[in-house]
């Protein structure tokens, strides 16, 4: 089955009564990375990731009829409070782009409110979260204004395939726990298109992990994910790395089935230090850690030594370092982090987080 979503039937022909909806939707974590893309926003090879409780995005949408404008997409964006028109053409190419899955949106004048729980400039990306509220939002206002996607699952697999077209780890973010995405042989009703639920086939343990984020640089990276997407297609290890990710994948999710933490966690600092490699292999080649995301690794992996505690690191395309560790030793490691780890962090900070339970409507 082939699903597209493009539906020249969604267009209101009654009057537009006035609204406004709201979706607060979570960052996530990829244990097995997407990195690498094809086509229209299609992974070259299935990604895992928890899904994060604090780190979120919270979006209101206030939609009334346009009145007449040459714009095909009527909207003004505001980031924290105030108008930002980088945002704003961000968005208005988004939604442009997906005018075939939603016509509704050229009839709409839209005011977008958006925020970040986690600070700005805090080198978190912030796509998977702002993209996947959006698309929640798109998707409430179908099912508001035309009574579709009641039931449940088809409207969380409509809003992770839109999230997709905006931001490929956007499509994980609307599912609590877990998701993955990509089409692999051992992962059941899996796709390139959508991602899937996986709470239902992991081991408890993983549903209380904690995911502390220290902010070894909270700069701007100078090397964009899209970019660094892009520059796989010239790297000569792409294709062993396919496969090593396919294989990875089927390797963690047996280890999440059965609650295997140290399989999880030796995968999980095998894929972090894959991606840098490939970063560190791409032609332009660039390094995105720093000194102090080289001497937290460090520390983490003697740290585990020497107290046999299960903490294990991973890291997004930039330097901040995810420690990841299950809830029995949350105590013991907070010590640790406070005062061997968060000296390393820009301003002292480390953001905190755990698995959640994902995107949530709030209006
Ligand atoms: C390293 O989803 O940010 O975080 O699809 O171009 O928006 P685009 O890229 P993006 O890439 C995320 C890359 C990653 C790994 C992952 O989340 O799987």
């Amino acid at each position: 089955m082939q699903i597209d979503y493009k539906n020249p039937e969604l267009t209101v022909t009654s009057q537009i009564e006035p609204k406004e909806i709201a979706w607060q939707s979570p960052s996530n974590i990829a244990i097995i990375k997407y990195w690498g893309k094809h086509g229209r926003q299609l992974p070259r090879n299935p990604s895992i990731s928890l899904t994060l409780n604090e780190a979120h995005t919270r979006t209101e949408i206030s939609y009334r009829a346009k009145v007449a404008t040459d714009r095909p997409i009527d909207l003004e964006f505001y980031f924290d409070g105030k108008q930002n028109p980088a945002f704003a053409n961000k968005i208005e190419r988004f939604f442009t782009s997906i005018i075939d899955i939603f016509p509704f949106l050229g009839q709409l004048k839209l005011v977008i409110h958006s925020s970040n729980s986690f600070p700005h400039s805090a080198g978190i990306a912030s796509s998977a979260s702002a993209m996947s509220a959006l698309s929640l939002c798109l998707c409430t206002m179908e099912q508001e204004l035309f009574g579709t996607l009641q039931d449940k699952n088809e409207f969380l697999r409509k809003a992770s395939f839109v999230s997709r077209l905006g931001s490929g780890s956007a499509c994980r973010s609307v599912y609590p726990v877990a998701a993955a995405w990509g089409t692999s042989d051992h992962l059941e009703g899996s796709s390139d298109l959508f991602a899937i639920d996986c709470a239902s086939t992991i081991h408890p343990i993983f549903k209380k992990f904690h995911d502390d984020i220290l902010l070894i640089s909270k700069a701007e990276k100078s090397v964009s994910s899209t970019a660094g997407h892009g520059l796989m297609d010239g790297n000569v290890y792409a294709a062993p790395r396919y496969q090593q990710a396919n294989d990875r994948f089927k390797a963690l999710l047996e280890a999440m089935k059965t609650g295997d933490v140290a399989q999880f966690g030796t995968l999980a600092e095998q894929e972090a230090l894959t991606l840098h490699a490939l970063m560190m292999t791409s032609n332009p080649a660039y390094v995105l850690m720093t000194a102090n995301s080289l001497k937290a690794i460090r520390l983490v992996q003697q740290y585990r030594k020497d107290t046999g505690n299960p903490l294990y690191f991973t890291l997004d395309a930039g330097p901040n370092l995810h420690l990841l560790y299950p809830d029995s030793v949350a105590d013991e490691v907070s010590t640790f982090v406070n005062d061997a780890l968060q000296p390393l962090c820009q301003d002292g900070d480390v953001l905190k987080d755990v698995v959640g339970e994902g995107a949530v409507r709030y209006l």
